[in-house]
């Protein structure tokens, strides 16, 4: 039962951090494309600031979630399964996750530059820059699914 109730918490707060993850890059494309409008900057840089606070503290809790699950066995052998038991899907995935979270880090950073001024790249620019996340994402679901190696 732990197993899997630790689990779901983790995909949830996966979820949750994936949707900051993917929202927050389409704030930088509305801010992209409305220059010289303050009001509107105003209310995105709002959001923005927002959303990227509550993206760091999903992020948190699925870590966490996720050592509870990979490490839980030597600590809880009768709630949780050895998963990765010495393979390296494990490894892969976390490379994954760590150029998630960078990505996320450049956005945040981009953010904090238009507060101080700084413009934006071109709307098209931040428009591809939001479609990079499916890269890291898919092989991260596929190596935890599938723990090919
Ligand atoms: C973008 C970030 C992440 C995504 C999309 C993700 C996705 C998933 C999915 C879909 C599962 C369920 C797999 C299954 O039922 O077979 C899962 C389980 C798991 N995740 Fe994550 N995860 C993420 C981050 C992490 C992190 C950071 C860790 C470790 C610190 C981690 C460790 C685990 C472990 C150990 C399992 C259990 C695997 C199993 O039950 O077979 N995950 N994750």
């Amino acid at each position: 039962m732990a197993y899997l109730w630790t689990k779901t918490f983790h995909l949830l707060f996966v979820i949750a951090w994936m949707a900051a993850v993917f929202y927050l890059p389409r704030i930088l494309v509305n801010l992209a494309e409305t220059r010289g409008q303050p009001e509107v900057q105003a209310r995105l840089l709002l959001m923005g600031r927002r959303l990227y606070g509550f993206g760091h503290a999903m992020f948190g809790i699925a870590v966490v979630l996720g050592f509870v699950l990979w490490l839980g066995y030597k600590f809880a052998p009768g709630s949780f399964p050895d998963l990765v038991a010495g393979m390296k899907w494990m490894h892969a995935k976390l490379g994954l996750v760590a150029l998630l979270l960078a990505y996320y880090i450049v956005a945040g950073r981009w953010l904090k530059g238009v507060a101080a001024g700084r413009a934006l790249p071109s709307p098209t620019t931040m428009r591809w820059f939001n479609e990079l996340p499916l890269l890291a994402l898919v092989p991260i679901i596929y190596l935890v699914l599938a723990k090919p190696f």
